[in-house]
Formats: C-alpha cells, sequence, structure tokens
C-alpha cells in the first residue's frame, strides 16, 4: 500500500491492475481502452464479464472521446457534480470495448473527487494520452461489501492485485449516483451521495427513479450485493429489544448495527453505534458491516432507518446487504 504513483502508471501501462482510491469507495483500475487488461478485473474480482463498469476519467475534456450524442442536461450534471460522486451512463464512442460497457452501446463515465484518483488518472492521461480513462469497479469480490480503505481492499483482494494506492477512508463511503443520460429524461439507476433533490436543483424536473430489478445494467442493483459474510435482519426500533433477547434465547450471538445508543438491558455481544444522519451513517456503513463480519457474531440485526428520501441511498444498500448477506 502506498502512494507510488510512478509505479502504478508503469502497472497500468503494462496491462497490470491498481487499486486507487475514490471519494465513494476504492476501486479496482485497468486501462480502460485494453480488453485485455479490463478482463483481469473480471477474473480478480470472480464478477460475470458481462457487467459493464465505470470509466473513470481526469476531466470533462475526456467526455467526448468516450461518449457521443452528449446531451445538454449530462452537461449540466457534470458541471455541477465533477469531480465528484455522480457517473453518467452515455452514449458510447463506436470504438470503446465491449469489455468495458458489457456490450451496451452506452459508457460510465465519472471524474472521481479524490486528489489520489485525479492524480493517478492525470499521470496515466500525461503518457497514455490525454483522454485516457481507468475502468473500475468496487474492489471487493464480487456481491461483497465495497472497501472503504486501503486494508479493506487487501482483504478483500489480496495478491490478486499488484499495487494499492492508499488514500485513507474514503469520505463518502457508498457507491455514486449513477444517472442514464442516453434515454432522453435522466434516469436515476443507482441512488447515491448525490440525491434526487440535488438533481432537481440543477435540472429544473425531477429525475425518474428506476426501481426494477431486471437484466444487470447495474451490477449494484441485483437484489442481492454489497453483503457481509454473517446473516444479517433489519429489524424495527421498538422490536429491536425483544430480537435481541430472542437470538440469546437460541444461543446465537446478535450484532446490532443502530444510530442509536444501546438499552442498558439486553446488550447484544456487538453494538455499533453509527452517526445518526445519512451522511455520517453511509461514511460509516460499510466499515461497520466489516467489522460484524470479524466479531464473530451469528447474526447481524441492523435497526430499520427513518423511511426518508435522505436515508435513500443507504436503505437501498441496506436491502441489497440483506438479500445476501451470509450467501458467501
Ligand atoms: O462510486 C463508484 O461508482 C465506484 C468507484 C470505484 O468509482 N465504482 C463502482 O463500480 O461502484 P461498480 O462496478 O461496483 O458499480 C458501477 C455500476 C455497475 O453496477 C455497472 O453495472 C454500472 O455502474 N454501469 C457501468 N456502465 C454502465 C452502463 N453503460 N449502463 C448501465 N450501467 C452501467
Ligand atoms: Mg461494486
Amino acid at each position: 500500500m502506498t502512494r507510488d504513483y510512478t509505479h502504478a502508471v508503469e502497472l497500468l501501462r503494462a496491462g497490470e491492475l491498481v487499486a486507487f482510491p475514490t471519494e465513494t469507495v476504492y476501486g479496482l483500475g485497468a486501462d480502460a481502452a485494453r480488453p485485455a487488461a479490463v478482463a483481469r478485473i473480471f477474473a480478480a474480482k470472480g464478477r460475470p464479464a458481462d457487467h459493464p463498469l465505470i470509466v473513470h476519467v481526469a476531466g470533462h475534456d475526456a467526455v467526448d472521446h468516450w461518449a457521443e450524442q452528449v446531451p445538454a442536461i449530462a452537461w449540466e450534471l457534470m458541471e455541477a457534480f465533477w469531480p465528484g460522486p455522480l457517473t453518467l451512463i452515455l452514449k458510447k464512442q463506436a470504438w470503446v470495448p465491449d469489455a468495458v460497457t458489457g456490450g451496451q452501446d452506452t459508457v460510465g463515465l465519472r471524474v472521481p473527487g479524490h486528489p489520489v484518483a485525479l492524480e493517478l488518472l492525470r499521470r496515466f492521461a500525461a503518457v497514455s494520452g490525454e483522454h485516457a480513462g481507468i475502468a473500475a469497479p468496487s474492489a471487493n469480490r464480487f456481491g461483497r461489501i465495497s472497501p472503504t480503505t486501503a486494508e479493506h481492499v487487501r482483504e478483500e483482494l489480496g495478491d490478486r492485485v499488484p499495487l494499492i494506492l492508499d488514500g485513507g477512508p474514503c469520505t463518502v463511503g457508498i457507491e455514486s449516483t449513477i444517472v442514464d443520460c442516453s434515454r432522453g429524461e435522466p434516469v436515476v439507476l443507482r441512488p447515491g451521495h448525490i440525491a434526487p433533490a440535488h438533481l432537481e436543483a440543477v435540472l429544473g424536473r425531477r429525475p425518474l427513479i428506476e426501481t426494477a430489478v431486471g437484466a444487470p445494467r447495474v451490477s449494484g442493483s441485483l437484489a442481492a450485493h454489497y453483503a457481509p459474510q454473517t446473516p444479517m435482519r433489519l429489524v424495527a426500533p421498538e422490536r429491536l429489544l425483544d430480537f435481541i433477547n430472542a437470538q440469546r434465547h437460541k444461543g446465537d450471538r446478535c450484532g446490532v448495527i443502530s444510530p442509536n445508543q444501546p438499552p442498558q438491558a439486553g446488550m447484544p455481544h456487538a453494538w455499533r453505534l453509527l452517526p445518526a444522519d445519512p451522511v455520517g451513517y453511509a461514511h460509516d456503513l460499510y466499515a461497520a458491516l466489516r467489522d460484524m463480519d470479524h466479531a464473530g457474531v451469528d447474526l447481524i440485526a441492523v435497526e430499520v432507518l427513518p423511511d426518508d428520501p435522505a436515508w435513500a441511498a443507504v436503505a437501498d444498500r441496506l436491502r441489497r446487504a440483506v438479500a445476501g448477506a451470509g450467501q458467501t
């Protein structure tokens, strides 16, 4: 784990993988223009090869190199949110490899808002062509919790990645908001830190929200994803104490993730207190799930979050984590 940009760029140029920090989660990167390099990402993650990847670029200037027919709404969103936790789906240029797009006619683009990611992208572009991009999914094994520290990446991928750039803990902590701008109307494919209200403030209208779980255009839209190895349940606050006691009766140790202090009675084996605001909660959530996997509990009880748009992105991750928990 290092800040050795020179080595990182050498590896990328040689078609190898480099893990790097972004403000959302750590990414597992490869030269997006080289299908053989991109194939290594899928192999390292154990991810189905028809899932498209996000191409990370150093700035707006690179957009026309990767995408065509870029609509005005997309430029407005870039202007407002890049560098930052927003991925735009755009019509791809004909040359863009199928390995990156999963064979679709669109490409996902993002300028990440993390100084280490930007420095890596700039240096890579300096030697590979000014519009060069790094294809990168989250640097976890398929279906598992996205890493928010360099240490998590090592835990997930071990020797499968020759270099991990260390940029400290991610500030956002959940994956970027994905907005499809390729269909005329903007459509949110994955909720994130940039909420529909933020998008509306820029666009002057509310974006559509895609809720159907169909073909995995967005792999995070598979029902089971972002999941710990320990089984997990969502439990309403008023039922939490009974739930913990029932587990204890069965001889099971229960870990709790909650924005509230533990009640005096019925203390479970592990209680992880998360911030009671959605931004702070998102920041700590994945690390908390990982901690629970290490805590040796039989079950993770996550207190149900407020039914409020501000909590939508973390609630989305929790639902998918519950669906996938205990399966790996
Ligand atoms: O915050 C993030 O977005 C992180 C960091 C590393 O940038 N990346 C990330 O990548 O979460 P990944 O692969 O775990 O999720 C990216 C999602 C995938 O679910 C993929 O299906 C979707 O973006 N995606 C990429 N290109 C797409 C396209 N052309 N059409 C629809 N969805 C696309
Ligand atoms: Mg992922």
